[in-house]
């Protein structure tokens, strides 16, 4: 054979096998989950806690609902930005406007209808075609011994969740077979089964230990306890047919003004970006115990479908170079009341006072929300949300590195 043609004959066959790999890229399709249906705290309650024991008070939701709705920032939650994406069809996105994180108007909702998930808990105005939110601030994974009065826990806790699941899944086929509005407001039977089912909780489980003056080695006995409960909450629901679930693991709470306010730091636990690393460690022992768990989920439910997304690292990045990403002051609340992080724990986000026989807002917000990352000492502002949406959604967080639109595809085995 002449080197030439031997050449030619391997470069042809080399294109021709190339042209024979399966891609799975652009063999799959995007997913159409006819519904969303969340489990959290409050990174992820657009309701539920202000509907049971009272509204998160102004100045939340100035930025985007110009009035409180029931969420703890001033505008959308990173839950609000995955339902904005998925109901606009993964945005046909040279049409859809770019979300950058500055600019954030009424345009965006009204171009769309209010694509957002009602609580389940939220008996006014609630449209559950689509979905429902089960989350609740201040949720723990474990039920805890405590009161809210005392600790600040909310008794709705994940397994409260995810009885509540089972009871509208139950239930709002009953009322769907009498048809008439009821139907317009509930979910047909087969969504369930191609539903979305996204978590974000444990956070809350972590802090509650150190509420209790435990050390961070008596925190990080009891993980494998909280996560074999997380595990037993996906299993109950994939006993009623969820198969498709996004699983968001657990922030860097070390660097949250709530946490550092709060409990003993000594200097040398400051890490080089301003976070409290035994905080911060702790959550990354969460995470990798949560990853285990994840992948023994995989083992036992055989046609769940988990994908695993890196919070923690998005987070993380945004507070340590805040400045690079057109963000400034990340330790400090935006809206609160003194202190180095503006940031009183009996004087949160809208406290009032009453001067003279009026009552004030003395815990307000800051001028620009839009340059700042936390919004009032334990929760991001909208600008945040959109970021870290931004950088979750394509999948470069996930295990598998699998984007939201596809995550309905198997592709760990
Ligand atoms: C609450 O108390 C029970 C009984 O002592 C215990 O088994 C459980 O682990 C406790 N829960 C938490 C969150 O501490
Ligand atoms: C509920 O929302 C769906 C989808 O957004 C919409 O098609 C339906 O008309 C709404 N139902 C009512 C009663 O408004
Ligand atoms: C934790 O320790 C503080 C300070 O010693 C004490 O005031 C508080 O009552 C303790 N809390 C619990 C739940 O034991
Ligand atoms: C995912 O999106 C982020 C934010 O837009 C971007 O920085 C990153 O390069 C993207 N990753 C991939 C794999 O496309």
């Amino acid at each position: 054979m002449e080197p030439q043609y031997s050449l030619f004959v391997i470069f042809a066959s080399l294109v021709i096998s190339l042209a024979l790999l399966p891609n799975p890229t652009t063999a799959l399709s995007k997913c159409s989950f006819p519904a969303i249906f969340n489990f959290g705290d409050s990174n992820s309650d657009t309701g539920g806690l202000s509907a049971a024991f009272g509204q998160a008070p102004p100045p939340n939701g100035e930025t985007f609902f110009h009035t409180p709705s029931g969420r703890y920032s001033d505008g959308r939650l990173v839950i609000d930005f995955i339902v904005l994406a998925w109901n606009t069809g993964f945005a046909a996105k040279d049409k859809a406007p770019k979300l950058s994180h500055h600019k954030v108007g009424a345009a965006e909702t009204e171009s769309y209808g209010l694509p957002y998930l009602s609580a389940f808990l939220d008996s006014l105005g609630s449209n559950f075609s689509h979905g429902a939110n089960f989350a609740t601030a201040g949720a723990t994974i474990r039920p805890q011994n405590t009161t809210m009065a005392q600790s600040g826990y909310s008794p709705i806790s994940l397994d409260v969740q995810s009885v509540q699941f089972s009871d509208f899944h139950r239930r709002s086929q009953i009322f769907n077979k009498q048809g008439g509005f009821f139907e317009k407001l509930l979910p047909k039977r087969d969504y369930f089964s191609q539903a979305l089912y996204t978590f974000d909780i444990g956070q809350n489980d972590l802090t509650a230990g150190y509420k209790l003056n435990m050390t961070t080695e008596e925190v990080k006995a009891y993980v494998p306890d909280v996560l074999g409960q997380f595990s037993n909450a996906i299993k109950k629901i994939y006993g009623e047919g969820g198969r498709i679930f996004w699983v968001h693991n657990t922030g860097p709470v070390g660097c949250l003004p709530y946490v550092m306010d709060r409990f003993l730091i000594t200097a040398g636990q400051i890490d080089k970006h301003g976070c409290a690393s035994p905080f911060n460690d702790v959550a990354q022992y969460f995470n990798l115990r949560l990853k285990e768990a994840v992948a023994q989920l995989r083992k036992d439910l055989p046609e769940a479908t988990i994908t695993y997304v890196d919070v923690y690292s998005v987070k993380y990045t945004l507070i340590a170079q805040a400045k690079k990403h057109g963000f400034e002051n990340p330790f400090v609340a935006c809206c609160g009341h003194g202190g180095k992080y503006n940031y009183n724990r009996f004087l949160k986000c809208g406290a009032k006072k009453t001067v003279d026989g009026k009552e004030i807002v003395i815990s307000n917000s800051c001028k620009d929300p839009s340059v700042r990352i936390n919004w009032d000492g334990t929760h991001f502002t909208e600008a945040a949300n959109k970021w870290i949406f931004n950088q979750i959604a394509n999948g470069s967080f996930s295990d598998p590195p699998i984007s939201l639109e596809m995550a309905c595809h198997r592709m760990d085995r």
